[in-house]
């Protein structure tokens, strides 16, 4: 009870520091996920202070949902080139910052903005934060190229399975695709194998994310949150 507590404080805590990024950043990119949601709840009282106009650019339905309520302003997608800074979330993060992203569907478009974003900020609790990846890959496929990328991705090693809602019926994006959840064990050399996944004809986005984050938040069941920096920015 008393960890949870501790951990609850972190992360509001965490989101409250993330908003210091917001300085000079006129459109910003928003992850999905419940961390990225208690981000976006403060953001709105933030950006109502400021005398100046900050938009927003959504991966997901959820997120935009959130913003909405908190009295944001969204952007249209045409203006991605410009944005200054994204806070995104993460299903798990190694020792060297690489990512497993895509838990709640959007690994497409937050891979976008994330790739976009001049100022990369990410937020996640300490149970995130491994030394080696190891979740399965989710990957995004063109339903056309559904059984092909199946195989292949059985032939590379991976364990597909094909990500159903409760009921049964298939997952499909947003952006009208499906996702294979891809069990790759133990993943020592990510960037290998996102290229390796990324290669086959069909496949979208792969789950795994190199290079996308600058500063690391640390939400911890102590209470505290740290910091952690990819590259000096
Ligand atoms: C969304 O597709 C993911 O990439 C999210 O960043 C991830 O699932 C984090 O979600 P939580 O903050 O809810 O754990």
């Amino acid at each position: 009870m008393v960890v949870r507590l501790g951990l609850e404080d972190a992360l509001a805590k965490m989101a409250e520091l993330a908003l210091k990024h917001v300085a000079g950043a006129e459109v910003i990119g928003l992850g999905s996920g419940a961390t990225v949601a208690r981000f976006v709840e403060r953001l709105g009282d933030h950006v109502g202070k400021l005398k100046r106009s900050v938009r927003v650019i959504p991966s997901s339905f959820q997120i935009q949902l959130v913003a909405e309520k908190a009295g944001l302003e969204l952007a249209s997608a045409s203006l991605i080139p410009v944005i200054g800074l994204a806070v995104d979330g993460a299903d798990q993060i190694d020792s060297r910052f690489n990512m497993i992203k895509g838990g709640g569907g959007a690994l497409l478009r937050e891979e976008v903005i994330l790739q976009a974003a001049k100022r990369r900020v990410i937020l996640a609790d300490e149970k995130k934060y491994v030394d080696v990846l190891s979740r399965s890959i989710p990957v995004e496929v063109v339903p056309f190229a559904r059984t092909q990328v199946e195989a292949r991705l059985r032939k590379i090693g991976g364990k597909p399975v094909l990500r159903v809602l409760s009921k049964g019926y298939p997952y499909v994006t947003e952006n009208g695709n499906l996702i294979f959840d891809t069990d790759f064990g133990v993943i020592r050399e990510p960037k290998r194998r996102s290229v390796e996944i990324k290669s086959i004809p069909g496949v979208m986005a792969s789950g795994i994310f190199v290079g996308a984050g600058d500063i690391f938040y640390v939400a911890k069941s102590s209470g505290r949150v740290e910091t952690r920096k990819a590259r000096p920015i």
